[in-house]
């Protein structure tokens, strides 16, 4: 991380980078964004990305690439078996992660499909710091049960544990002990654990667990989707990790895991994925699921463009400058909105900036979503288009109740070198009005609620006029501002 002080004693994160290709930003009026939120049911997965000004639904395969990347896209080799592309991936792969193996997949959740076929079975558990949304469907698709089992601090929004991914130990051992080697399919970490926040392990616990499952003959696997930004916060928050390179770091994760899985989409700046092991006997074992599921073994449903800037992307990873941008830009939002007592989950974690709708609409009630009704509205005022990631991304129960999420947030995704430090101060000032006009924002119910993944294709409306309102009082106080 390039140490840079200004003279001001402020601190600012600088981009080690410069813009060299462009893409044109709409910012529509106010009164255009009421029609196009309310065309898209108040949902802001169906928002069309023309009529969004900054898109912070998510850092899913929206990673700016650098020029080596994409000059490295053009070399590409298309040939359906043996094809260079991939020679050059595993190559890059076998050095970042010090792996033998490498086998591809079309993306992320093609590798938890594949990893639930090979090692779940029926009435198996796989215990894990926190669960994705992909990792959990496939194991339960295939009869098994997810425990998640992490540090007690992994909730507290506004913690001060700087390690809020890790693994609850004791629980685990707990877990081994009643379950036993053959109740678990295996054990799961996830680096910069998504849905609580982005939040990292320790290089310390990922050992820990590492031990134990290798003492009891269970195989580890760990997701490296969010590597990068683990990899930053251990280097800047363990003392172990202090004098280590990220290179050192990367083997040292890569060494206590039996498999890595990621997606490309979010590790190495393109779109693609794939896992790594050292184990010959679970490398045979996955193989054969490859040509069924993804495509050919040189290949597995990547575009080989792609897999070019994938093999370029991964070394990116082990540059300092080049990943700590993202989580250097969250720290900086998440202190901004601190500032002005916009709410938000502490510390700082990687992916982007959480902001918790519970305490931010606390007037609502949890059923009126406050946590959908806080992205629609910040849309409508700001055309910054979040994620909910709270009630409305749960699945209603079985007997139609509504199961109120552990966390009402909404996810503010920071692409890795995508936006500005402009952009982002754009981004804190909006919200800081739109806290302070909070009372003006009412709740959503259903027009239209699908029963499989209702955040996706669901619509909703506003409960009372609270839209017209905040626009009445956005003109009043901006005048003709976009
Ligand atoms: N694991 C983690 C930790 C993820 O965040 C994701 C995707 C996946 C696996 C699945 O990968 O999308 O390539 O199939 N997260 C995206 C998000 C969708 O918006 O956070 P994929």
């Amino acid at each position: 991380m390039a140490n840079i002080k200004f003279f001001s004693g402020k601190t600012t994160p600088i981009e080690m980078h410069r813009v060299r290709i462009i893409q044109k930003l709409n910012l529509l009026p106010i009164e255009e964004r009421l029609a196009a939120i309310k065309q898209a049911g108040n949902n802001t997965f169906l928002l069309k990305n023309d009529d969004v000004f900054l898109d912070m639904l998510t850092d899913s395969g929206v990673n700016a690439m650098s020029n080596d990347q994409l000059a490295a896209m053009s070399q590409a080799d298309d040939s359906y078996a043996g094809s260079a592309t991939f020679y050059r991936l595993e190559k890059s792969l076998r050095h970042v992660f010090g792996t033998e193996y490498f086998l591809p997949a079309h993306q992320g959740r093609a590798c938890e499909h594949i990893l639930s076929k090979t090692f779940v079975k029926k009435g198996q558990v796989v215990p894990m710091n926190y669960h994705f949304t992909t990792s959990k469907a496939h194991i339960t698709e295939l009869g098994g049960e997810i425990l998640e089992i992490p540090v007690k601090d992994a909730f507290d929004m506004t913690s001060t544990c700087m390690f809020k991914g890790n693994m609850d130990i004791d629980a685990l051992k707990k877990v081994i002990a009643k379950r036993g080697k053959e109740g678990i399919a295996y054990v799961r970490m996830e680096a910069g654990t998504n849905l609580i926040g982005g939040q990292p392990f320790s290089l310390q616990n990922l050992q820990e667990v590492s031990k134990i499952c290798r003492d009891n003959g269970i195989p580890f696997v760990q997701d490296v989707s969010l590597l990068s930004d683990n990899l930053h916060f251990c280097k800047q928050r363990e003392a172990a990790c202090k004098d280590m390179t990220i290179h050192e770091i990367a083997l040292a994760f890569a060494a206590a895991s039996d498999i890595l899985y990621f997606s490309g989409r979010k590790l190495g700046f393109a779109r693609g994925g794939g896992m790594c092991t050292n184990n010959k006997q679970y490398y045979l074992d996955i193989r054969g699921f490859i040509p069924l599921y993804e495509g050919f073994l040189t290949y597995g449903g990547m575009s080989v463009r792609e897999m070019e800037a994938l093999a370029v992307g991964m070394i990116e990873t082990l540059d300092e400058d080049v990943i700590s941008q993202g989580p250097q830009f969250i720290e900086f939002m998440t202190n901004e909105l601190i500032k002005h007592d916009v709410p938000v989950v502490t510390p700082p974690g990687g992916l982007g900036c959480h902001l918790n709708a519970r305490d931010f609409l606390a007037h609502l009630k949890p059923t009126e979503y406050p946590a959908g009704s806080l992205a629609s509205a910040l849309y409508l005022i700001s055309g910054v288009r979040g994620m909910e990631r709270g009630t409305l991304s749960e699945q209603r129960n079985e007997d139609g109740t509504e199961p109120i999420a552990h966390m009402e947030l909404v996810r503010l995704a920071l692409p890795r070198r995508v936006f500005t430090m402009s952009q982002i101060v754009y981004a804190v000032d909006r919200l800081n009005w739109l806290h302070q006009n909070r009372n003006l924002v009412g709740g959503l119910k259903w027009l239209d609620e699908p029963k499989i993944l209702r955040f996706f294709y669901g619509t909703l409306e506003p409960i009372g006029g609270w839209q017209q309102k905040l626009v009445a009082k956005f003109r009043q106080d901006f005048g003709d501002s976009l």
